[in-house]
């Protein structure tokens, strides 16, 4: 418990100025939920109160929370090196951990550009994959295909590739020469899948369509989700990311997979390419890299692409891009003590040991009032629920919020799915105590 004084300095007493990102700013401000810090697999309220964390914070602290080998290298770094520029210079963690991350990665997706989020990560990868055909004398490439319900974070770059009405709608034209693939649910043929459903991997074939229409001289890059997390735990189908793959070799795209959320052990493999057996030529990634510590993202690009950029003057900057923060000191020191966990206490493996556990208990949940459909592939699950004839959206949101304040369960929703990705680390008898939580607050929002 924290003492007196520090509980009183933890509690803000003026909520006005911070305006919250992604949340209804004036029902929180009406009634906060404030976390005060964290350990392994709980979130504290100021008050001392434990939350049980289904979700990873934010589909990111895949070691657990505060670890104390992450701590130790985040507070070494910080006294030893604050911050080294991140343009002609360079440090050492840099370069390891991106050999690490290379290493991690399959096939030859071998170098490594680092950033800050994953929004930069999408934004990254498009413009490597505009670049590269460029720098080959194929510029006339340059339409990026997405998909329908996709989310690639919130740069221009991403909710033009993105899917997501909401996040769209409000911002104007977003990029030119962008095409989208559709997305790959459908409830009368999917519902209560346990992993990859059986039906759907003709939805890649769209991709044809879309180079009829366009022509591939015109298009660089397709970028998808092997796993759609944000907008509610859609797996792919089987057999729909080789399809997708060899669509894109036929035609000479490039294929992007964005694994902000599926890489470093949430699909039970370091990244989801490897699960389907699918090299894309870049994968981005953020989150999981750190277990959320730092902030930290980036792209693993495939040899051939990161060679042609390789050639000209060689005191000559090959590709205009990064970020001040590019391979932040702290960042690179969370990222090695991360990688180290992940490895050390096999935690990838155990998420794909604890999967079968995990969907069988997802699954109690069929039957339950108003759930419609559960999905769920590696330690991921969404539970969509019906909506309330007035005010969509509104149920789930009781829910989570039932589920912090009256169960001690922190949930994610997006629209009327409840989705639920709990540190890699959690227990059987946790993933009891998160399914038997989620199922009382589904009663109580009947
Ligand atoms: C697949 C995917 N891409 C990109 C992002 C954006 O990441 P960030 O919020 O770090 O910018 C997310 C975030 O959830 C994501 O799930």
């Amino acid at each position: 418990m924290p003492s007196a004084q520090a509980a009183a300095i933890a509690v803000p007493n003026d909520l006005a100025a911070y305006w919250i990102p992604f949340t209804p700013n004036r029902a929180f401000k009406a009634a906060p939920r404030l976390i005060a810090r964290a350990k392994d697999m709980h979130y504290y309220t100021p008050d001392g109160r434990a939350v049980l964390d289904g979700i990873a914070g934010m589909w990111c602290t895949n070691a657990g929370h505060n670890r104390a080998p992450i701590v130790a290298a985040i507070r070494a770094q910080a006294a030893e090196l604050d911050y080294a520029p991140a343009f002609q210079f360079a440090h050492p963690k840099a370069f390891e951990l991106a050999s690490r991350v290379a290493a991690l990665a399959p096939g030859d997706l071998d170098h490594v550009f680092f950033c800050n989020s994953g929004s930069e990560a999408v934004d990254t990868a498009l413009k490597i994959a505009l670049a590269f055909h460029n720098v080959r004398g194929d510029g006339a490439r340059t339409r990026l295909i997405g998909r329908e319900r996709g989310y690639h974070g919130v740069g221009f770059g991403g909710i033009s590739v993105g899917g997501i009405v909401n996040n769209r709608k409000f911002f104007g034209a977003l990029l030119a020469g962008v095409d989208h693939l559709p997305a790959t649910y459908n409830r009368e043929r999917q519902a209560f899948s346990k992993g990859e459903p059986d039906w759907g991997a003709h939805l890649a074939d769209d991709l044809e369509r879309i180079v009829a229409l366009h022509d591939a001289s015109t298009i660089a890059a397709v970028i998808v989700e092997p796993m759609a997390g944000s907008t509610g735990v859609i797996p792919a189908p089987k057999g729909y990311l080789e399809r997708l793959r060899a669509i894109c070799d036929k035609y000479g795209l490039i294929l992007i997979f964005d694994e902000v959320i599926t890489g470093f052990g949430r699909l039970g493999h370091a990244f989801a390419a490897e699960r389907y057996g699918v090299v894309p030529d870049m994968i981005t990634f953020a989150k999981g890299i750190t277990s959320g510590a730092v902030p930290m993202g980036g792209v693993i690009v495939r040899k051939p692409i990161h060679d042609a950029f390789m050639r000209g003057p060689e005191h000559v900057v090959e590709l205009f891009h990064g970020y001040t923060y590019s391979a932040h000191p702290l960042a690179c020191a969370a990222g090695l003590a991360t990688l180290d966990l992940y490895r050390d206490e096999a935690l990838f493996e155990r998420a794909k040991k604890l999967e079968p556990i995990w969907a069988e208990a997802a699954m109690t949940l069929r039957g339950l009032p108003n759930v419609l459909d559960i999905r769920c592939v590696g330690l991921t699950a969404g539970i969509d629920l019906a909506s309330r004839p007035d005010a969509v959206g509104r149920r789930a949101y009781d829910a989570m919020v039932k589920a912090f304040n009256e169960q001690d369960l922190m949930v994610r929703i997006t629209g009327e799915t409840i989705a639920l990705t709990p540190p890699l680390i959690v227990t059987e008898r946790e993933i009891e105590e998160i399914f038997g939580k989620v199922a009382s607050v589904i009663k109580a929002v009947a």
